[in-house]
């Protein structure tokens, strides 16, 4: 008998260590836009794998609710993830990782329930598992509600702030470390746990109200981590490798990807998370600028540009994924590549309201992948280029982040769009991006502004364009 439990263990092993295997192999494909669909297919069989092992290895008493959360959470989750609106992505991730969060306290507080029924007192390994599971498990969740609320416009973007802050937080933290370590000593004490959960939640709260709208992205990417470290302390609290190992890679990703995503804005974790930057999203709502100082272009005008450029770089930003203008800017690009206009794309990695959020697009679009190309590859080329024409960007392509050591976005590294020999700027009005700045480049005597929705001005282009 124990010979065949041991066969059986080793096939289960085996299989989670190809499961990780797909995992791992998932992971490695995702960092290109050329082989991310294969990355996810292969990040899903990895789960699949680990989830059917998982269902035949243990003890299953009935599989009722089991098969009914399938059901329900699966239909749930695939209704939503077809009707969800590509600017809405962020939102739809936050809510993910919070019930990834939220399901690890499940788990683990379902187990403390078994294990505190026990006569024995379980090993203190199991039971501060338990009490990381839970903590960080609660912060996410509500974290990730609270990042939700702010995406969605239920809270206000600004950041909400009040004095001791920190103080209240580290006090929090001290208790449940006083919490966790009365529970190693009397188990049976569950009431402790209960109050480790409710100090979480007042964490999570905290953590997430002091950060700004415009910084929600990155947070998200940070709880996405936490989630990730949650279900690996689950791990640890089941004593299930692949849970821990799975827990790991997405604590680690997501924890390389905020890293990221703070280089690229030339922010600290530190500042992100704790000064507090920035206001509500201000995006298309302000209505600042002096149209009488900028050159205003028409459709019309616009096509002539295009047809007297050699060489045109493409900036697209988060106004195209608000349009939804990328079938038509790459029937656009089609047309000028027709008439041996050499068309590239610039992709700046926070240009739109997610990491990859361009290359999800234009993928959608069928735009070749390469023509796509990355700030630190293409940045030199600017100043080759007869025509930068930016799509609803404004922030990654604003000179002050350069210049104006007073701006907010002073030091993020940015697409040298003015080095370009003429540039066009597409967008509904002089309002500034997400960081709330004023654009210098509108003004600029090489700028040519198009003023409207980025669709509906490059359907006219595109129109003057077959008509010419
Ligand atoms: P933004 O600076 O936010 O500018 C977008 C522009 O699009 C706006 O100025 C808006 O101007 C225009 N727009 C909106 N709707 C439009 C429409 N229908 N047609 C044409 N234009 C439209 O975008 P960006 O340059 O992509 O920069 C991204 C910002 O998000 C940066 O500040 C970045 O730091 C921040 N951020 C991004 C990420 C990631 S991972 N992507 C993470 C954290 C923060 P009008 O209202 O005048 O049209």
């Amino acid at each position: 008998m124990s010979e065949l439990l041991d066969s059986k263990q080793i096939i289960v092993y085996f299989v989670y260590l190809i499961a990780s295997f797909f995992f791992i192999l998932g992971l490695k494909k995702l960092g290109s836009p050329k082989t991310a669909r294969r990355g996810n297919q292969f990040a899903m069989i990895g789960m699949l794998l680990a989830i059917v092992m998982t269902l035949l290895n243990e003890q299953i008493l009935d599989y009722t609710y089991i098969i009914a959360g399938l059901i329900v959470g699966g239909a749930i989750g695939a209704v939503v993830a077809k009707k969800v609106q590509m600017t809405s992505m962020p939102e739809m991730v936050a809510l993910f990782n919070g019930f990834g969060g939220g399901s690890s306290t499940f788990v683990a507080y379902s187990e403390y329930m078994r294990v505190s029924s026990e006569a024995t007192a379980p090993a203190n390994d199991v039971t501060i598992s338990i009490v990381l599971s839970v903590l960080i498990g609660t912060v996410t969740f509500f974290g990730s509600l609270i990042a939700f609320a702010k995406l969605q416009g239920i809270m206000r973007g600004a950041p909400i702030t009040f004095k001791g802050q920190q103080v209240v937080n580290a006090l929090g933290l001290v208790a449940i470390a006083v919490l966790g370590y009365m529970l190693t000593g009397d188990y049976t004490q569950e009431q402790y746990l209960l109050i480790i959960i409710a100090i979480s939640t007042l964490l999570g709260i905290l953590a997430v109200i002091p950060i700004g709208g415009a910084d929600m992205p990155v947070v998200i990417s940070l709880l996405n981590s936490y989630s990730g470290l949650a279900a690996a302390a689950t791990g640890f609290v089941l004593s299930n490798n692949m849970l821990i190992i799975a827990g790991a890679l997405v604590g680690a990703s997501g924890l390389i990807l905020t890293q990221i995503m703070c280089k690229a804005m030339n922010r600290s974790l530190a500042n992100v998370l704790f000064a507090a930057v920035g206001t509500d999203d201000s995006t298309g709502t302000s209505t600042r600028g002096d149209r009488s100082k900028v050159t205003e272009y028409t459709p019309e005008d616009a096509a002539m540009v295009f047809e007297a450029a050699s060489s045109i770089l493409i900036v697209p930003g988060y106004g195209l994924a608000v349009s939804q203008a990328q079938h038509i800017v790459h029937e656009l690009a089609t047309m000028l590549q027709d008439r041996n206009i050499k068309v590239r794309y610039a992709i700046h990695p926070v240009a739109g309201r997610m990491p990859g959020h361009m290359n999800v697009l234009l993928a959608e679009a069928n735009v070749p992948y390469d023509l796509l190309y990355e700030m630190d590859e293409i940045n030199e080329e600017f100043q080759n280029t007869d025509l930068a024409l930016i799509l609803g960007a404004n922030d990654v392509v604003n000179p002050a982040a350069r210049t104006d050591k007073d701006s907010p976005l002073y030091g993020m590294p940015i697409l040298n769009v003015d080095y370009a020999k003429s540039v066009m700027i597409v967008k509904r009005s002089l309002s500034p991006g997400f960081a709330g700045v004023d654009n210098p480049l509108f003004y600029a005597d090489k700028t040519m502004m198009l003023f409207g929705d980025a669709k509906d001005m490059m359907t006219a282009v595109v129109k003057e364009l077959k008509d010419s």
